[in-house]
């Protein structure tokens, strides 16, 4: 008999101490871009002998998914990336991909009864305008979103020298103290009047950027608000061809075994290695059509949202029981529209010079939109307008547009399609996050989006993860929860 001897155990067997090998072999659940990143670092960590498999029910990629309308293929969930999204832009880099960069078109915000602000292409106007709208508040909130992405860029240098966290709290705090994890109790609204920024800026930017992001008010966390409001700098980009490429290129080279199938449940149970010594392991059971199979692993990481509505996955006689997470997740539509929008419903002076391309609404509970902005197909730079000057329009919207509500935005249009989503935690601060280890090697990856939802938060937890699952596997503690890590390595180059 052949097998691959991998790991090497020591265990008292009646009262003699003997040495084993067997095949180590995990299961991630999920290949979104946590699941996918997961199987990466694990690939990294564990080398090229153990065995991955990576289950997933619907197609790689998970939120991050294109729509192809007419030949041409739109993101409609996930699509902008941050300059400062290390590991993204890292995987965009050893994938071989290209980029797309956001195409910059100017922006308004609507009260639902006209533009209370709007860009103009001379950048030089857009400053005077925010001064003698806003005085220096867009100034300060800059800086501030400067110095929380400051802290935040230090969890790269962690995970560059392998340090793991084995709570969400744990890792925050590691960033900035307390304030930094204190982030997570208060509304972004809270926290920035505090700061003493004016009502008419927070309800005219601010909610504005939240609603577009996140689909929520400034009563979300200040830790996400600030990753939001992150993602109104400059630099945006997307990856060519579609962001979910990332995912599947990662699969590719993790190197691991795609299970179509949707995991049902998972329990611990005592299994004869090859070795014929018993070890505990997880039976993971799947569903793939209407048969039911299943499989055993000694490592599991979960990748997708504990939610019943999103993954339905029980744990079965867990002593004592793997607490369920009940973390509401918000609701939102993207409807992709090709027509002739009638500006006029913006602003009645707008026929013939109407130039904005991304319009977002204040928190206005008559609107029936978030926002409306012209979007590129995933291979342009830059939108193309048909031969009668229409756009493609991503709408996103709390609850489906009825025809009518199409038809008062658009003089005419060709086609409108929808995706819907459960797309990020309904934020309530004071936040509690689920807990990483869930079981002595059965991790959880996605609750990390308490804190915030993002691909570089998954990447992020992925790599933790996979980093955590393997110092417990090893006996590292020490790499586990270190103090003062950013004055630690501060004199380590
Ligand atoms: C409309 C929208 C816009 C967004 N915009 C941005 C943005 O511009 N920038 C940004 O950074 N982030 C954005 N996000 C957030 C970002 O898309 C998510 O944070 C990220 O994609 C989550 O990845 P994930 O791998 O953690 O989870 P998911 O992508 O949800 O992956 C989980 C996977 O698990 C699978 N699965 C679930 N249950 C089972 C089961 N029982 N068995 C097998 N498989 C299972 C699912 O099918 C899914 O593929 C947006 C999200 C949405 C919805
Ligand atoms: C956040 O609030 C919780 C109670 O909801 C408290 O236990 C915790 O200490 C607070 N954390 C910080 C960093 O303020
Ligand atoms: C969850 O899965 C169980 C079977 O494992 C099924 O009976 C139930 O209907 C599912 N629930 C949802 C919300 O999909
Ligand atoms: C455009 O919208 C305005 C404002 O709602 C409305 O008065 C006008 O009739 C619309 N134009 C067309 C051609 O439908």
């Amino acid at each position: 008999m052949t097998f691959q001897k991998t790991t090497k155990r020591t265990q008292l067997v009646r009262g003699k101490e003997i040495s084993f090998f067997f095949l180590t072999s995990i299961a991630i659940i999920g290949a979104g871009i946590g699941g996918t990143s997961a199987a990466y670092y694990l690939r990294q960590k564990f080398g090229k002998d153990v065995k991955i498999d990576l289950f997933e029910r619907g197609e790689v990629g998970g939120r991050l998914a294109t729509m192809t309308v007419q030949g041409q293929e739109y993101e409609t969930g996930g699509s902008v990336i941050h300059p400062l999204n290390l590991h993204m832009k890292r995987f965009v880099k050893d994938l071989g991909l290209s980029v797309v960069q956001g195409s910059g078109g100017l922006m308004g915000v609507y009260n639902g009864e006209s533009l209370v602000f709007e860009e103009s292409s001379w950048f030089i106007i857009n400053i005077i305008k925010l001064i003698w709208q806003y005085g220096f508040q867009s100034l300060r909130m800059h800086m501030w979103v400067e110095d929380i992405l400051d802290k935040f860029m230090r969890i790269y240098r962690y995970q560059s020298h392998d340090y793991a966290f084995s709570t969400v709290e744990n890792l925050l705090h590691s960033l900035g103290g307390d304030d930094f994890l204190g982030m997570l109790n208060r509304t972004l609204l809270e926290t920035l009047q505090k700061a003493g920024f004016s009502e008419k800026f927070l309800d005219e930017i601010v909610a504005p950027v939240m609603r577009v992001n996140y689909g929520q008010s400034t009563n979300i966390n200040g830790f996400v608000g600030a990753v939001s409001l992150a993602g109104a700098d400059s630099g945006l980009w997307a990856v060519k061809g579609g962001n979910k490429l990332v995912c599947s290129g990662l699969l590719q080279a993790s190197r691991s075994n795609l299970i179509s199938g949707s995991v049902m449940y998972i329990e611990e149970k005592t299994r004869t290695k090859q070795t014929g010594t018993p070890a505990k392991m997880y039976e993971v059971a799947y569903q793939t059509g209407s048969e039911t199979h299943s499989d055993f692993y000694d490592i599991i990481v979960v990748a997708t949202p504990l939610n019943r509505k999103m993954s339905n996955i029980t744990f079965l006689n867990f002593d004592p029981p793997i607490e369920e997470f009940h973390q509401y997740y918000q609701y939102i539509v993207t409807t992709l529209i090709k027509g002739n929008l009638n500006s006029t419903i913006f602003s009645s002076r707008a026929l013939g010079k109407f130039d904005l391309s991304t319009i977002l609404t204040t928190d206005n509970s008559d609107l029936f939109i978030n926002s409306i902005g012209i979007v590129s197909s995933v291979r342009e730079n830059n939108p193309q307008p048909s031969e009668d000057g229409a756009y493609v329009w991503k709408i996103f919207s709390q609850e489906t547009l009825t025809k009518e509500q199409i038809l008062k935005l658009f003089l005419s249009y060709d086609y409108a399609v929808k995706q819907q989503w459960l797309a990020y935690p309904h934020y309530k601060p004071p936040e509690k996050c689920p807990s990483i280890i869930l079981h002595d090697r059965l991790y959880y990856l996605s609750g990390i989006e308490c804190a915030a939802s993002a691909m570089e938060m998954s990447a992020i937890a992925a790599h933790n993860a996979a980093l955590l699952a393997y110092h417990r596997w090893n006996g590292h503690t020490d790499m586990i929860d270190q103090e003062d890590l950013y004055e630690k390595l501060k004199t380590e180059l």
